[in-house]
């Protein structure tokens, strides 16, 4: 009897405490949401626990698009919601405003945020994950160095004698997968420039290879076991790392570091000067950052143009017009100037465009440093912020017809103002010249020289990073009255 009775006692206390739970749990979830909707705290779901919303946000989708997932969230909360991503409570920002304040209050009330697995794939010291003084000395260093490069003669020289030879061999071939060769044409740019690696040396094909794998790691799952793409990449860093530092070794042993002349290199130009504040990890670290970020970006930015100006004979006409008028100017044989390329005004709003609608770089990562409102939207401190530029890119109340490839909106001077697929604040792009003096050179080959088709229907998808679905196969074919300036 008194077993019953104790039984009975441990059983009216549980129903009473399920019962405590159900009503009470409802009530402090429901009052905490009204809590954070008073304040501002954008609406939104946060999907299965810890991994949230991740694998619809990162669903691939046609790059000139927001995809589904955007889609569907946006109409349902608005173009500011919240969410659960990369593991962390986050608000998502399709609103221009809201994007330039997060950008423009770097370090203030915002700071640069990625997952720790991207972190371990990146390294401590990269650019685009430190903050405060170091970040500061590296963007110095960097941006010293591109400013050099985009008046360089001889950089100059490299960059048009290299296009011609790229689009020679691309020429003998019957079809080529132009998606994989744009990224083997400016990794080799990359290396001649930071390492003074040749196109022909093994290390050249080794670091192409590597590089793949190290961005194939930085979208997967990040489980660390043999043979997964994560593990890969990790492994891939860690050759890439060691051949730069090889690099450096061989040349202070032999002291051939002193080359700060027209033949210098990224690496001799942080060697030789002794006012370069970064020690040796924070050396290799840079030139890393310098190759990954600006062999992947550019290559996507040059399969664009092909592709939309593929598409748009009207828009080529019209490039290809402002091209030829400035090669009239040149001799035979000589490059384009940095100073040509600024005055190239249809050149850059064909590349503007084709970055706008191709959304090369759909989102950044940013966390809020102490609780912000901004617009009457409330985002608590600790909170992940990603400003997405591909919803502002493609957002129809800013842009008429928004997917249209169409260069002469960029006419319109506010244009700059909303859209900048080069990002903003402290963290713009510092490469941003060097991608348009790339980009531009090699239009000046193709289009005075070369008719171009898709041989294969083919589109740029967004994974988060840019992609061709089918690689973006071409025939290419000479011009017959080409201008081919060798
Ligand atoms: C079409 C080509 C390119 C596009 C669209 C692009 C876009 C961007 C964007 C949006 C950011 C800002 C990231 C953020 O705010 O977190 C960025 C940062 C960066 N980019 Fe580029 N980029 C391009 C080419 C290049 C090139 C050629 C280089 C190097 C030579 C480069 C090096 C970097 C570096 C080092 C950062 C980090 C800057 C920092 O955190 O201060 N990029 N890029």
């Amino acid at each position: 009897m008194e077993m019953i009775s104790g039984l009975f006692l441990v059983l009216s206390f549980l129903v009473v405490l399920s019962v405590a739970v159900l009503l009470v749990c409802p009530e402090s979830k429901f009052k905490k949401r009204e809590e954070e909707a008073a304040a501002g705290l954008p609406n939104g779901s946060m999907g299965w626990p810890f991994i949230g919303e991740t694998f619809s946000f990162l669903k691939p989708h046609k790059s000139n698009s927001i995809g589904t997932f955007l889609q569907q969230h946006c109409s349902r909360y608005g173009n500011v919601f919240k969410s659960n991503l990369f593991g962390v409570p986050t608000v998502v920002s399709g609103d221009f405003e809201l994007n330039n304040f997060v950008l423009q209050n770097e370090d203030k009330l915002f700071q640069s945020y990625y997952p720790k697995s991207v972190k371990d794939i990146l390294g401590k010291y990269c650019m685009m994950l430190v903050p405060g003084d170091l970040h500061k000395k590296l963007r110095t260093v960097a941006l010293t160095f591109i400013n050099s490069s985009k008046t360089s003669p001889h950089f100059l020289h490299y960059l048009h004698n290299l296009t011609i030879s790229f689009m020679d061999s691309w020429n003998k071939s019957q079809h080529i997968s132009f998606a994989k060769q744009a990224k083997k044409f400016t990794m080799h740019i990359m290396l001649k420039n930071m390492l003074n690696i040749e196109p022909g040396d093994p290390r050249a094909t080794q670091m192409l290879e590597d590089h793949i794998a190290y961005m194939k790691g930085l979208v997967s799952i990040p489980i660390n076991l043999p043979g997964s793409p994560y593990n890969k990449a990790l492994k891939a860093r860690a050759r890439i790392q060691s051949t730069i530092k090889g690099i450096m070794l061989e040349r202070r042993e032999k002291n051939e570091h002193v080359l700060v002349d027209d033949d210098g290199d990224f690496l001799d130009q942080m060697l030789s000067n002794e006012e370069c504040l970064l020690d040796n990890e924070e050396k290799v670290s840079l030139v890393m950052d310098l190759l990954l970020a600006g062999y992947e970006t550019t290559a996507g930015l040059l399969a664009l143009l092909v592709y939309y100006l593929f598409q748009s004979p009207e828009v080529l006409e019209q490039l290809r017009e402002e091209h030829l008028a400035i090669r009239r100017k040149k001799k035979d044989g000589e490059s384009l100037t940095w100073n040509d390329i600024q005055q190239m005004e249809f050149n850059t709003n064909v590349i503007y465009e084709a970055l706008r609608c191709g959304n090369l770089v759909k989102f950044v990562h940013r966390k809020a440093l102490m609780d912000v409102k901004y617009k009457g939207y409330y985002i608590p401190a600790g909170w992940q912020v990603l400003p997405v530029f591909t919803a502002v890119h493609m957002d129809p109340a800013i842009h008429q017809n928004p997917s249209k490839f169409d260069p002469l909106r960029w006419n319109d001077r506010s244009m700059r103002k909303i859209v900048n697929p080069f990002g903003g604040g402290m963290r713009l792009c510092p490469g941003t010249d060097l991608a348009k003096l790339e980009a531009t050179i090699f239009l000046h080959h193709l289009v005075l020289n070369y008719r171009w088709k898709m041989v294969e229907e083919d589109y740029p998808v967004s994974y988060p990073y840019l992609g061709f679905k089918n690689g973006l196969k071409l025939e290419l074919e000479p011009l017959e009255n080409n201008f081919l300036d060798e």
